[in-house]
């Protein structure tokens, strides 16, 4: 009997929803409208979900008193690729258990499985979720949330050690390194769709999450959630910056479960069909994006690897969807302009 293991025929497509822990349901209640304009659908004394677009729920808040995050949920296409997964897992000695009628209906999906990580995170893998049959209301006016193929967005792993958990989002889920960096912190980045990356994976010594990102269509809806945040003292983590692998302009602050969420614009849209990965080694920033949570030295240090790109004159075009950019009159000087970048392999 072949020992080989069956070919993976039901990638994940993206990641749908994640569960959060927090001491109690109103703060995130709070900061999820007000701050990030989500929608309120379901509130009890101890748990609470949110919305971002058509779909019922994007975020599941549980007050159990923890902090981080309870679960991540990946999409699958149909009950078939959602089988095949569960075989091809279990093939690889992974406990797979069958979500329960009820699991499934307060995930508000068709059906799911629930599986465990190497650092011990809470892994669901779903189809079908329930789409919301009325529009989305924003908790505050913002144009609305970049999801569809894309997903929700991203999640940035911390792991005790990378390459205890690398393999199995790379080998066995099938997660596609999108590149990485060994310094100033040796991060990992991985994609599903054209999404850049849809989680990354950063050593830390420590098993938890270093941050949530979240992209809205309009850079004004960034802006004025800055503005918003900074009303709020020790709120921002990290100053408004540009990314330099996914090209997204977003600010960070600090959520109710104790880690980060990434509020940004303008991702990039990878060819996943021809993409190179590669190391970075130009710092994780264009510009900005001061880390206010680093120690003195690492902030000099990171500091002078965005000076270093700005006496170069890095630059990088900007991501647009149709509808949230309008050409200027004038002579387009775009393409001699970001000769480096391109030379740089950033664009
Ligand atoms: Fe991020």
């Amino acid at each position: 009997m072949s020992t080989k293991a069956p070919a993976l025929q039901s990638h994940l497509q993206s990641l749908g929803y994640v569960g959060l822990r927090a001491g109690n349901v109103e703060d995130w209640a709070s900061y999820g409208t007000r701050l990030l304009g989500m929608q309120i659908v379901d509130k009890s004394a101890a748990t609470l979900s949110l919305r971002m677009d058509d779909r019922r729920q994007r975020v599941i808040v549980s007050a159990d008193g923890g902090e981080g995050i309870g679960f991540l949920g990946f999409e699958v296409a149909d009950a078939k690729a959602l089988d095949v997964l569960a075989a091809h897992l279990e093939h690889h000695g992974v406990k797979v258990a069958r979500g329960v009628r009820a699991l499934a209906d307060e995930r508000h999906v068709a059906d799911l499985i629930v599986f465990h990580d190497p650092a011990g995170n809470r892994i669901e893998v779903f189809h079908g979720q329930e789409i919301a049959s009325d529009a989305f209301q924003p908790g505050r006016s913002i144009s609305g949330f970049r999801t569809g193929p894309l997903g929700m967005g991203h999640v940035v792993l911390t792991a005790e050690r990378a390459d205890d958990v690398i393999p199995f989002y790379r080998d066995v889920l099938g997660f596609r390194l999108s590149d990485f960096f060994v310094k100033p912190v040796k991060i990992h980045f991985f994609h599903l769709n054209q999404r850049h990356h849809t989680i990354g994976i950063l050593e830390t010594g420590r098993n938890g999450i270093h941050h949530m990102m979240v992209e809205v269509n309009f850079l004004d809806d960034v802006g004025q959630g800055y503005d918003i945040a900074q009303m709020t003292p020790d709120l921002v983590k990290q100053t408004l910056g540009r990314h330099i692998n996914d090209h997204v302009t977003s600010f960070y602050t600090q959520n109710p479960s104790n880690f980060m969420v990434e509020y940004g614009w303008g991702g990039r849209s990878i060819d996943i069909d021809n993409w190179t990965p590669k190391e970075v080694v130009e710092g994780p920033s264009l510009w900005g994006h001061e880390r206010l949570w680093l120690p003195p030295e690492g902030r000099t240090q990171a500091r002078e690897l965005r000076m270093g790109l700005a006496r170069e004159g890095l630059r990088i075009p900007l991501d647009v969807m149709e509808g949230n950019h309008a050409i200027a009159p004038g002579t387009c000087v775009l393409w001699d302009q970001i000769g480096e970048a391109r030379k740089r392999g950033y664009v």
